[in-house]
């Protein structure tokens, strides 16, 4: 949601401008703008809908100069126009302020501003800032900024310019992500890495309430107070190509077949001389976790279904206690807990607003935070007490693909790593379970082998209203998976359901236009699903399973079959969540569907 740029140096601004904004386009927005100090002048291009339009404005109405700000918006006050993009600017278009998050408070701000005699061109909330930044200033936009700041309520990372200070940019953030990329003789700003790995691998990141002011050849940092302040600068491990589609028609498709590689370094991350290391930034002893006898997950959409999978883990392997909560509910609703209850957040934007609320409602009740993130140093990551990274690289197709698979992955490690330290395994097993990941990566690329199986069953397919997905045991949530990848990219109603449940409500939906996907692979649930499949067969339904490679029983109970290896059964949620992917991902793309952005939805969630 919203993303933010910002350049200084002499490169094209408005080229180094719009390239950004192309690459934070994966968060989602639906108006676009920048503006510029050109020859001594604020110049602001700014424009309703795609980023497209923006760039044509910018060919029929070109700016120059050697500093600027950019903008992608996602609207949350005032609808979504020209007037409403950002930029935003003050009474006398001196100044410009491009802004993620909420101002809580902007409509009191507003009517003061306004009884101040400050002429308002917008309806959002944003546009306080610029007039709050035209007051406080006297010549010095860093304390114009501070003071401004402080009259704000919400969420917000902002960069301001003014064309009475043209030799620096002025960010601030509290609540939402801004990184500045540091370079030579020109430095960036952005909501996310994506944006500057193109000009710089050298990146700080800004914690809440501090203050970066950009110039040409250098950076400062700065307190809410105005105190300088050293940051630690990271290196991103990331190359320009990884931003890239690599061939491939959509990012989704590339992400779903960068799984393989993926797996692979996370084992060789997670599995060192034969034990598990979660890595540097995990933070928690064996003794405490050694104590924990209750943990909650926590986590939206696709991560939430990560999480689910991770109770059937966390509860088989390490019979610890496990609840899975939805971000949303999870943060109003007053659970019981223990001092030794351990709660999860699972992200992999480590942005989404509810996860990180639940985040604080657990530290406010003095729980331990352990988080599950892709992206480095993101605010769910900072606020956790420890941090398992996923290692997925970055994932820009809005459905996540290779983030699930790797987040599965990563929660199966710390259920391991637990399971030792309560006892619940012995050595040996560990060490079998251990091996057993190596045939993994070869699994997943076996079934990209067949995708054009799965093309073919998406072409019978298409154009069904309804698809109803079943699964069972820990495949229920990899059900709940591939009814979400196909509803938000194909915008085909799709609808999951434990497969047992189907004689309690289900069954009657069952006909020949609402085709049935059930992952039937060999299971401890097995000869069950089976079981569901006759009942849905015998009432004219159209089954398509998962099945397990050379599987006659499950093949003779489908109408259509994918066939995946054969893998333990914890293992075989990564397996099986790759061919609904794919599933999906045919489906929407032979429907001309916008499969990288769909519509309504953003990427990262940084709003409730
Ligand atoms: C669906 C999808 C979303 C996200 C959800 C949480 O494909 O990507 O459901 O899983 O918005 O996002 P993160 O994982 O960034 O917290």
């Amino acid at each position: 949601m919203c993303g933010i740029v910002g350049y200084i140096g002499d490169k094209d601004v408005s080229s180094v401008l719009m390239s950004g904004l192309w690459k934070l386009e994966y968060r989602g927005y639906d108006s676009s703008g920048i503006a510029v100090i050109d020859d001594g002048d604020l110049k602001v291009r700014k424009s309703f809908g795609k980023l497209m339009q923006l760039q044509e404005l910018l060919q029929r109405e070109p700016v120059g100069g050697s500093l600027g700000i950019g903008h992608t918006r996602w609207a949350t006050h005032g609808e979504p126009s020209d007037q409403n993009a950002h930029p935003q600017t003050d009474c006398n278009g001196k100044i410009a302020v491009v802004h993620n998050g909420i101002i809580e408070n902007y409509y009191t701000l507003k009517e003061e501003l306004i009884k101040r005699r400050h002429i308002f061109k917008s309806t959002t909330d944003t546009e306080v800032i610029a007039h709050l930044v035209e007051e406080e200033f006297r010549g010095d936009l860093k304390e114009a900024v501070l003071k401004a700041v402080e009259k704000l309520k919400g969420s917000f990372a902002i960069a301001v310019i003014s064309e009475d200070q043209p030799d620096r940019i002025v960010a601030y953030r509290k609540g939402s992500p801004l990184i500045i990329g540091l370079g030579r003789n020109e430095n960036l700003l952005a909501s996310d890495i994506p944006a500057v790995i193109g000009h710089t691998k050298e990146v700080v990141i800004l914690e809440d309430d501090e203050m970066a002011v950009l110039k040409k050849d250098g950076v400062e940092f700065y307190t809410k107070d105005g105190e300088r302040i050293e940051k630690q600068v990271q290196e991103v491990p990331w190359k320009p190509d990884d931003m890239d589609k690599g061939g491939f028609p959509h990012y989704m498709l590339k992400e779903i077949y960068e799984q393989p590689e993926v797996i692979r370094r996370n084992i060789s991350l997670r599995i060192r001389n034969k034990k598990i290391d979660l890595g540097e930034n995990f933070n928690f002893t064996p003794d405490e976790l050694a104590r924990v006898n209750r943990i909650i997950i926590q986590a939206c959409g696709t991560s939430w279904h990560a999480g689910y999978i991770g109770k059937y883990l966390l509860e088989d392997i390490a019979r610890v206690h496990t609840e899975v909560d939805i971000s949303s509910e999870f943060r109003y609703r007053n659970p019981v807990v223990n001092g030794e209850t351990l709660v999860i957040a699972i992200s992999q934007s480590g942005e989404t607003a509810d996860t990180l609320a639940g985040i604080r409602e657990a530290k406010a009740k003095f729980l331990r935070v352990l988080s599950i993130v892709n992206v480095l140093g993101s605010t769910i990551a900072r606020e956790s007490d420890g941090v398992i990274y996923i290692n997925a690289g970055p994932e820009i197709g809005v459905a996540s693909t290779k983030a699930f698979t790797a987040q599965v992955f990563n929660v199966y490690m710390f259920t391991l790593y637990l399971a030792r330290l309560k006892w619940t395994i012995q050595k040996e097993e560990m060490l079998k379970r251990l091996s057993e990941l190596e045939g993994l990566p070869d699994a997943i690329e076996r079934i990209l082998k067949r995708d054009d199986v799965i093309r073919g069953i998406a072409e019978r397919f298409k154009d069904k209203k309804h698809f109803l997905f079943l699964g069972r045991g820990i495949n229920y949530p990899t059900a709940l998976e591939g009814a979400l990848k196909l509803k938000e990219i194909s915008y085909i109603h799709a609808t999951g359901y434990p497969a047992g449940e189907l004689k309690h409500g289900p069954l009657a939906l069952v006909d020949e236009n609402m085709p049935v996907v059930a992952i039937a692979t060999r299971s401890s649930v097995y000869e069950k699903m089976l079981n569901n499949l006759e009942e849905v067969k015998s009432r004219g339904g159209v089954v398509i399973s998962v099945v397990t490679e050379g599987d006659e029983r499950a093949k003779a109970v489908s109408d259509y079959t994918i066939e995946v290896p054969d893998v333990p059964e914890y293992l075989s949620p990564i397996v099986n969540a790759v061919p609904l992917q794919l599933l999906a991902y045919h489906i929407a793309a032979l429907n001309g569907r916008d499969v990288d952005k769909p519509r309504n939805l953003a990427k990262s969630v940084t709003v409730e």
